[in-house]
């Protein structure tokens, strides 16, 4: 499945809508409320959201007060969404691969964030230039991923569960190995890049960014009593959240 359609197959699109529906789904319990907790103060300030998918985050930026809101998506699926259910007056749905941001002017934006979308792309530290192009001085770039240790596995077993079923504990395999993995998810053929936290690091340090912040965050603590399922999130988080400055 090339990147280009994933989010626009049919079969994709209405599996992840259903997902993203579900009150209790990883989003809406541990994702979203780290990286708005890590946002700052974005009155004022002009957002570019890489990977907006739905513009729910576009809209909550605009309601918190940014001064522009441009969220970009290579889906015309996930963009026809944002437009009907998330529209603001001071945002702006551009159809394009954030691969191709250099198309905007430099210091266009203080703040890009990307929630769930940049192990979708290839090549980060390429990406990482152009976001710290992008900005403005001070401007921040804070984004949350898969976490390494889940988009490390090229393939087998990844939980080892007791007699009962339970989690006990996550195989590692492959972490050492960055780059391409196809993996089965709702369809056959849905290509992440796995990349080591180094890598990670080092791409934005290579870019000229200051790392400010990193969280793997869980989910809350009333979340644990009520989905016995989230135990496993102890032995491995299912995200990474990294804020970065450039000076
Ligand atoms: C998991 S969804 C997250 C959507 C949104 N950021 C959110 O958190 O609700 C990932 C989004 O990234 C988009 N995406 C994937 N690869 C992309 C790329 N190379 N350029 C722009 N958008 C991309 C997909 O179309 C999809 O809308």
């Amino acid at each position: 499945m090339c990147r280009q359609i994933l989010f626009d197959n049919e079969i994709f699109f209405e599996g992840y809508r259903a997902i993203r529906q579900n009150p209790d789904c990883a989003n809406l319990l541990t994702e979203k409320p780290a990286l708005f907790s890590m946002l700052g103060e974005i009155r004022g300030k002009r957002i570019l959201d890489l990977g907006c998918g739905y513009g729910e985050n576009c809209l909550a930026f605009e309601e918190m007060g940014a001064l522009a809101v441009t969220g970009v998506d290579i889906s015309e699926k996930m963009l026809a969404v944002a437009r009907q259910e998330n529209p603001g007056k001071e945002i702006r749905y551009i159809h394009m691969p954030m691969e191709n941001i250099r198309s905007f002017r430099p210091n266009e934006f203080d703040v890009v964030v990307s929630s769930l979308a940049i192990h979708y792309v290839e090549d980060f530290e390429a990406l990482a230039r152009d976001i710290f192009s992008l900005l403005s001085p001070k401007g921040i770039f804070l984004f949350s991923q898969e976490h390494p240790l889940t988009t490390a596995p090229e393939k087998g077993v990844r939980w080892l569960q007791n007699a009962d079923g339970k989690e006990e504990g996550y195989v590692v395999t492959d972490y050492a190995r960055p780059g391409r993995r196809s993996i089965h998810w709702m369809i056959d053929g849905v290509v992440k890049y796995h990349r080591t936290f180094s890598d990670l690091v080092n791409g934005l340090c290579a870019a000229g960014f200051c790392i400010e912040e990193m969280r793997e965050p869980l989910p809350p603590k009333e979340a644990f009593g009520r989905i016995p399922s989230l135990e496993k999130e102890k032995h491995k988080p299912n995200f990474l959240l990294i804020k970065a400055q450039k000076p």
